[in-house]
C-alpha cells in the first residue's frame, strides 16, 4: 500500500486469537468490521493453547465451584464481579462456540469429556483433539470468519492509537509487511478500535509463547494513556520441556492435563516434592507448583524436575496427548518409558490493559479482550484454562456492548476533526535490544524477584532506552523487529516498575526479599500510566 493511505471502518479489531476472532464475528452484525493481525491469522497464541477450556459443564459442577476456585487461585485480587461474569456465561459461550463449529472430545456417553488442571477441584476442561485445544478452536473461528463478511489484513502490525480532538479512539496506526518489499505505514479510520493482540511472553528468554508474542497492545495502551494494571503478575508455566540451560524462544508446553490425568511430578530421587506442600500437591495452583518446582531445583542443584506420566500408559498417551507425545518424542524423551525432565517458563500475562466488564478501557472507545486485557478475572494468579473462556466471554460482552455505545457516538462530528495518526516510530530501538531485553528480565525479574535484582533490571533496561534516544543518527529503520523491541522495552520497564513497587509475595509475583503475603498493604493492584514520558 502507498505511505500514507488510510482505510475506513466502524470497528477495527486488532488480534486473531480467540478473542480477536470471536469480538470480529460478534461485532459484525452491528457494523462494518476490520481485523488486522500482525503475522497469519493462527499466529498467535491460542492454536498453542492444549489444556483446554473451562467452564462448569458437568452434572456435578456449578459455576458456583469454579468462581470459589478462581477467587482462591487469584490470590486475593480478582474482582469477584467479573469472576462472576466468567464462570455463569462461561457455560452458554462454550455451547455457542460449539455451534460455530469447534468440536471438542466426547465421553463414551456423547457428552463433552472433561479434564482436569491445577487450582480446579472438579473436572471442568473441556479439551479437542487430546491436547490440541486451542487449534481446532481456532480452525472453527477461521472458518466461521470466511462466511461473516469481515475483512482482514494479515501482516499488520498495530502502531498507535489515533484519538480525536476529544481524546476519543479514533482508529489505530498500522504497518503493513509487504512481500518482499519495506512495507507502509498508514490508518485505519474506525469508531472503535478492539485490542485483542494477545500476551507479552517474549519479554523472557524463554516462554510457551510464539514469538509474535510481544506486548504491542499494552505498548500501544500505554503510549495512548489507558490504564493499565497487575502487570507484576506474570505467570510462569510450570511445565515444559527442558531443552538444556539456556534454551531461548518459544519452548514446548507439557500440558497441566497430564497432571490432571495422574502424571506426578518427582525429583531425581523419584521423590513427589508436591506432596505436603498444597493439599492438591501436583494440581495445587499455578504459582504454587512453579514455585515448588524452583524450590527443590535449588535445594538440589538440579537444573530440571522430571515429570513422571509412565504409568498412565501407551493408549492414554496416544489418544489424550498426541502432541505432547509426538513433540517429546522428537526432542528424543519417550514419556511412555521414561519420565519428562520439566522446568517453569513464561506463560501468561494476568495484567493488561485495565477493562470494565464490557471490555471498555480508560480511553473511550478502545476496547480490549483476551490475554491483553486486565478484566479482573485473573488477580495475582490465572487459573488454568481460564484464559481461552475470558477471551470468549469478554469478547462477546464487546460486541453486546457495542450498539449503544456506538449510538451515543457522534462520529460524524468528529469525523469532520479529521483525526490524524500520531507519527509513529518515535524513539524506536533496535532489533538487537530483544535479546538484551530478554537477558535482562530473565536474571532480575522472572520468577525469583528481588529488590537489588529489579533496580539492576531498572537500570539496564533504562540504559537501553537511553542509548536509543541519545543515538539519533544511529537510529534503526522503522521496520517491524524494531517496534517489537521498543514495544517489548516499553512492558518490560512497566513490569519492573510494577514489581518493585509490589513488596510483597502474592501469586506469580515472588518476591524473595518480602517472602509473606501483606493483606493490609497490598490487597489492591498498581495501575500504570504513561504520562509525560514517564511510567
Ligand atoms: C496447559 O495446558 O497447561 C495450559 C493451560 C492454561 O494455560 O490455561
Amino acid at each position: 500500500p502507498p505511505p500514507g493511505w488510510t482505510v475506513d471502518t466502524d470497528v477495527v479489531v486488532v488480534g486473531s486469537g480467540i478473542a480477536g476472532l470471536v469480538a470480529a464475528l460478534r461485532c459484525r452484525p452491528h457494523g462494518r468490521v476490520l481485523l488486522v493481525t500482525k503475522a497469519l491469522l493462527d499466529a498467535g497464541s491460542t492454536r498453542w493453547a492444549q489444556g483446554g477450556i473451562a467452564a462448569a459443564l458437568a452434572a456435578d459442577d456449578d459455576p458456583a465451584e469454579h468462581l470459589a476456585d478462581t477467587l482462591a487461585a487469584g490470590v486475593g485480587l480478582c474482582d469477584e464481579t467479573a469472576v462472576r461474569v466468567l464462570v455463569t456465561e462461561g457455560p452458554d459461550a462454550v455451547r455457542r462456540l460449539i455451534d460455530l463449529g469447534a468440536e471438542f472430545d466426547r465421553a463414551p456417553d456423547g457428552s463433552i469429556a472433561l479434564t482436569r488442571e491445577g487450582g480446579h477441584r472438579r473436572r471442568r476442561i473441556a479439551h479437542a483433539g487430546g491436547d490440541a485445544t486451542g487449534a481446532e478452536i481456532s480452525r472453527a473461528l477461521r472458518a466461521a470468519l470466511k462466511d461473516a463478511d469481515v475483512e482482514v489484513v494479515e501482516h499488520a502490525l498495530v502502531l498507535d492509537l489515533i484519538k480525536d480532538a476529544s481524546g476519543r479512539a479514533a482508529g489505530v496506526t498500522l504497518h503493513v509487511m509487504g512481500e518482499g518489499q519495506p512495507g507502509g505505514v498508514g490508518a485505519v479510520r474506525a469508531r472503535a478500535v478492539v485490542l485483542a493482540t494477545g500476551g507479552l511472553g517474549q519479554v523472557f528468554s524463554a516462554t510457551t509463547n510464539p514469538a509474535v508474542s510481544t506486548g504491542d497492545g499494552v505498548a500501544l495502551a500505554l503510549r495512548a494513556g489507558a490504564e493499565v494494571a497487575d502487570l507484576e503478575f506474570v505467570q510462569f508455566h510450570p511445565t515444559v520441556l527442558w531443552l538444556g540451560d539456556g534454551a531461548r524462544g518459544q519452548q514446548p508446553l507439557i500440558s497441566e492435563a497430564v497432571r490432571g490425568e495422574g502424571a506426578h511430578l518427582v525429583d531425581a530421587a523419584g521423590e513427589r516434592f508436591m506432596l505436603g506442600r498444597h493439599e492438591l500437591a501436583e494440581l495445587a495452583p499455578r504459582d504454587v507448583v512453579a514455585k515448588g518446582i524452583m524450590i527443590r531445583m535449588r535445594e538440589t542443584g538440579a537444573p530440571h524436575m522430571l515429570l513422571d506420566g509412565r504409568h498412565l500408559g501407551a493408549r492414554t498417551w496416544e489418544r489424550r496427548f498426541p502432541t505432547i507425545l509426538a513433540t517429546c518424542r522428537d526432542h528424543g524423551i519417550d514419556p511412555v518409558t521414561e519420565p519428562i525432565p520439566v522446568v517453569p517458563a513464561a506463560h501468561y500475562a494476568s495484567g493488561g490493559v485495565r477493562t470494565d466488564l464490557y471490555g471498555r478501557t480508560s480511553v473511550p472507545g478502545l476496547y480490549a479482550c483476551g490475554e491483553v486485557a486486565c478484566t479482573g478475572v485473573h488477580g495475582a494468579n490465572r487459573l488454568a484454562s481460564n484464559s481461552l473462556l475470558e477471551g470468549l466471554v469478554f469478547a462477546e460482552r464487546i460486541a453486546a456492548a457495542l450498539p449503544a455505545d456506538l449510538s451515543a457516538d457522534d462520529w460524524a462530528g468528529r469525523r469532520a476533526g479529521d483525526p490524524q495518526p500520531a507519527p509513529a516510530g518515535q524513539g524506536l530501538v533496535g532489533p538487537r535490544a530483544r535479546g538484551e531485553i530478554q537477558r535482562i528480565m530473565t536474571a532480575y525479574a522472572g520468577v525469583l524477584r528481588t529488590a537489588d535484582g529489579l533496580a539492576a533490571a531498572a537500570r539496564g533496561l533504562d540504559r537501553l532506552a537511553a542509548e536509543a534516544a541519545r543515538d539519533r543518527a544511529g537510529a534503526p529503520e522503522p521496520c517491524a523487529a524494531a517496534w517489537e523491541a521498543t514495544n517489548l522495552l516499553t512492558v518490560a520497564s512497566a513490569i519492573v516498575a510494577a514489581a518493585r513497587l509490589r513488596r510483597e509475595t502474592r501469586g506469580s509475583h515472588w518476591r524473595e526479599d518480602h517472602p509473606d503475603r501483606d493483606d493490609g498493604a497490598w490487597r489492591g493492584h498498581l495501575v500504570t500510566r504513561l504520562a509525560d514520558g514517564g511510567l
